[in-house]
């Protein structure tokens, strides 16, 4: 068990340095910073789309100082687009705690980081291993495809008392204590590029893969069987009317979704359960001008958004509950969410 586990980790890191991704703009550093960014940005976002966010949020915050000292309207902007926008609001956070619990600097182990604000145990571990080289194990979506597979792990990683035993399945694979400084970071990143590159959720590309060998999903000839989850997400969809109000000079009635929520803490269109409940917020004149746009769907994880914009022109003394009137000029630059962008820009 001993010697297959350093045989795996070995292999890992070898294929790593020769078939893995070793030019990411996160990557050649050891800066926890921009480590700790990427991998927020990375959770719910594809590699290509987080490369011009990345670029974007480093020019205007290069370090953890100047992000505790942005304000949060900056940060949302930065993030407009991104979506998951509790990602952005911890970032903030955990940037302010960085500054006000810890000197501004990074805490060099899992454990401590793991305290801080969007910092998970699969992401705190793979900034320790990747920045500082301890030896722990990281376990997202990716990584826990690889492990299932190689070990054969088919209690149904769902429950809680069975995502214990994986994190220890993760942890057996590890790289010897004795190699920790010289392979953790690599292996790490190896495991991520593995399961994003070969060990792919359909149809993985078991003939190109380092560890073939040991994988005992392999052996039985079923890799797609893993990981085994049994829960279902259940889906629900919501329809929303949104209160799309203009000046003659192209200002927009913008106010702030509540938190939590959905679209917590952006900037938006004010947000109606009906028809009615919109029309009722209107004098009558306005009422009469209201029209509505085509419908159209906005995807989230748990939920499918209905989307109705209505539209109407009023005057810019007219107000319309919380909120305020937001120039042309100024409402590209605020976090608003990705669709109601969109629509705006249709202008
Ligand atoms: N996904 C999560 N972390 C990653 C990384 N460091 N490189 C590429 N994809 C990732």
């Amino acid at each position: 068990m001993k010697a297959a586990s350093t045989d795996f980790a070995t292999r890992v890191v070898q294929w790593q340095q020769s078939q893995g991704r070793n030019d990411l703009p996160w990557q050649n550093t050891r800066d926890p910073y921009r480590v700790w960014l990427s991998e927020i940005m990375l959770q719910q976002t594809q590699v290509a789309t987080v490369k011009g966010y990345f670029a974007r949020f480093l020019a205007r915050c290069p370090d953890v100082a100047s992000l505790a000292a942005a304000s949060q309207d900056e940060v949302l902007g930065l993030w407009s687009g991104l979506g998951y926008y509790s990602r952005a609001r911890n970032l903030h956070r955990c940037a302010q705690q960085l500054v006000e619990l810890h000197g501004g600097r990074f805490p060099r182990d899992a454990q401590t980081l793991a305290t801080l604000p969007g910092i998970g145990p699969s992401t705190a571990a793979a900034i320790a291993s990747l920045c500082f080289s301890e030896r722990v194990a990281i376990l997202d979506a990716n990584v826990k495809r690889v492990v299932t597979r190689v070990q054969g792990f088919d209690a149904d990683v769902a429950v809680a008392a069975n995502a214990r035993a994986l994190w220890a399945a993760a942890s057996a694979l590890l790289p010897a204590h004795g190699r920790a400084e010289a392979q953790m970071a690599r292996y790490t990143q190896g495991m991520m590029d593995l399961g994003a590159m070969v060990c792919t959720p359909k149809k993985p590309l078991c003939t190109h893969c380092p560890v073939q060998g040991e994988c005992v999903a392999f052996k039985a000839g079923e890799p797609e069987c893993y990981p085994v989850r049994s829960r279902k997400i259940k889906r629900s969809s919501q329809a929303i009317w949104m209160l799309w109000a203009q000046t003659a000079e192209g200002a927009v009635w913008l106010d702030r979704r509540p938190v939590p929520g959905v679209w917590a803490g952006l900037h938006c269109l004010p947000l109606f359960d009906s028809h009615a409940a919109l029309h009722q917020t209107l004098a009558p004149p306005a009422q009469a001008q209201l029209q509505s746009e085509s419908s159209f769907i906005h995807v989230l994880t748990h939920k499918d958004l209905h989307l109705h914009p209505c539209r109407v022109q009023l005057s810019p003394h007219t107000l319309l509950g919380q909120g305020r009137w937001v120039s042309a000029e100024e409402w590209p630059g605020l976090g608003l969410p990705a669709p109601i962008r969109k629509l705006l820009e249709r202008l």
